[in-house]
Order: C-alpha cells, then structure tokens, then sequence
C-alpha cells in the first residue's frame, strides 16, 4: 500500500496496550502521528509506545474507557501534553467480563458438539442469555460502547475546539452482521455501527469523518482461552482459510485515519477474509 502521511497528527488509541491496538498505535507512529495508548494496563501501553517508529513523541497513558471522567481527564492531559486531537482508535474492548454467564455458555456448548460429533440429534441448548447477570451484561456494554461514546465526545469536543478535520475510528466485528457471538458483545458492536452512521451525518458539516472497521477473527489475546478446535472450525469457515494478524487490521485503520480515505464517512470497512459480507 502507499505510505500513508499522517506526520504531526495526534492519535489517541484505546486499548493499546497489546493485540490490534498496539498495533494500530504502532502503524500511525509510522506514518508520522504523535500517538497517545491508552489502556487499563498502563506498562502494556508503555511497551506499546517504546515500540512506535519515535516514541519520544508517543505517551502512554492508564484509561478505562468505561469511566467518564477518566476519559475527560485523559484526554485534557494529551491535549496538553501531544496537542489537539486529530485522529481517535475506539480499540477497546472486551468479550466477556465476570457474571455474564459466560462459564455455562462454554459447557453447553461443548456438550451440545460433542453431541452433534457423536452424531446424536443435540438436546442441549446454548441458552447463553439465561445466566447473563445484569452486572456482566453492563461490564461489556460500559467498555465496548459507553466506551467508545465517551471516548468519541471527548475527540470530537478538541476537534471542534481546534477547528480539526479529524478522523475517528471505531472497531466493530463481523460478529454485529452475522450475530454470531454472545448477545451483549453482538449488541454493542452492531451499536457502533449506528453511533458511525448518525455522527457521520451529524459532523460531515464539519468536515470531521467517523467510520467503522469490522474484523472477523483475528490473531490477538483475546482468542487466548477458545478451544483450538473452535478456532481451526472458524478458520475452516472464512474464505481466504485463515484468521487475520492485528497488521492487517491495523493497515485498514491507518487509510481511514489517513486523507487516502477523505471521502469515506459513515463506512464499515469489512476486514474478515469473506467470513460475512456487510
Ligand atoms: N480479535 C478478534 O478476533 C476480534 C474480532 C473482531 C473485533 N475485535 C475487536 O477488536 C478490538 C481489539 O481486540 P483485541 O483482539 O486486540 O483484544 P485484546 O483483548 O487482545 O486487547 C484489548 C485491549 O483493550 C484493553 N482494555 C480492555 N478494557 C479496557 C478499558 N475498560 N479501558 C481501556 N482499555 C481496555 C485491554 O487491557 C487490552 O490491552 C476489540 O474492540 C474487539 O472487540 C476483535
């Protein structure tokens, strides 16, 4: 692909302390932005930042996205440490989190294979959202969309204040068209994808662009804990017969921070090797 310039822009990343933030930060940092990672693990985000092309103009900084002030606070102190913010990555989020009955869902639905491979009529059924607490639902949907809310308002108030043509990026997933996947992480990627549409429209005026990528599996962390014989079915499953690697991710997210992209807003770019088409 051609060299994407992004040379002196500030880029606040969210979830960059490993998997594909790290490697978003990692890929503006090349292309010139001064980059912000942010994470819950702030020595995870620091590893990220010694590894950006100049991390002298890099800064790490400890975030939970899911907490308000946190995010305010946050990004007042990259406004004045980095500058105003040009390019924003709502990277962050989670799959699971404790109550959201994730435990039995994993048991049931190994019984229910091990009928189906035993080539029973299945009796069991992954009746997921019957233990899903109200707790672990919230977790999911206070990282992975209220998250990215805040996040967005946070970058939108210092775009406007500085009169920038920004680009926000949120991260979907194949998961928000096929529905595949537990309800609260189905449900808060398919939310990014409305949050994308209606603030296209609604700061297109301004010139500010938000548009969504949506990976099918990739190869990061969160994968870590998923039985490898559900992965080498998943991968058996995606046209192009492999999971993607978070540089390939990371690629789709620079062109839309970048002005290759300036007449792209309101857009799912799909990054998921033909598993699902939007
Ligand atoms: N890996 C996949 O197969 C896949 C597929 C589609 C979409 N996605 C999405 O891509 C994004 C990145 O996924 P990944 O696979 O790199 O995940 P990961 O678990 O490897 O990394 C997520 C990072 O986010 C951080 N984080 C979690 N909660 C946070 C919070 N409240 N505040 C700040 N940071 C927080 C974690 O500490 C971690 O560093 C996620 O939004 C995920 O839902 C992943």
């Amino acid at each position: 692909m051609s060299e994407i310039q992004l040379a002196g822009r500030v880029a606040v990343v969210t979830g960059a302390g490993q998997g594909m933030g790290r490697a978003i930060a990692q890929r503006l940092a090349a292309g010139g932005a001064k980059v912000a990672a942010l994470d819950l693990n702030f020595e995870q985000a620091q590893e990220s930042v010694a590894g950006c092309a100049d991390p002298s103009v890099c800064m790490a900084y400890a975030c939970n996205v899911s907490d308000s002030n946190a995010v305010n606070e946050t990004f007042a102190a990259v406004e004045s440490t980095l500058g105003p913010v040009s390019i924003l990555v709502n990277n962050a989020g989670i799959g699971r989190a404790p109550g959201d009955g994730s435990d039995q869902m994993y048991e049931l639905m190994g019984k229910r294979n091990e009928e189906m491979a035993n080539g029973e009529e299945p009796k069991t059924h992954v009746d997921h959202i019957v233990f899903m607490e109200d707790e672990g639902w919230r977790d999911v949907m206070g990282v992975n969309l209220d998250g990215a809310f805040y996040c967005t308002r946070a970058a939108v108030r210092s775009m406007v204040n500085a009169d920038i043509k920004g680009s926000i990026i949120s991260i979907s997933s194949t998961a928000a068209q096929s529905g595949e996947g537990p309800v609260h992480y189905v449900t808060s990627k398919a939310a990014i994808v409305g949050l994308t549409r209606a603030l296209a429209r609604e700061l297109g005026s301004r010139g500010i662009r938000i548009n969504a990528v949506a990976p099918g599996p990739t190869n990061t962390p969160i994968m870590n804990g998923i039985p490898e014989q559900w992965i080498k079915d998943m991968e058996a499953a995606i046209p192009l017969g492999r999971m993607a690697e978070p540089n390939e991710i990371a690629d789709a997210v620079s062109w839309l921070a970048s002005d290759a992209s300036s007449m792209c807003t309101g857009s799912v770019l799909v990054a998921n090797g033909g598993s699902y088409f939007f």
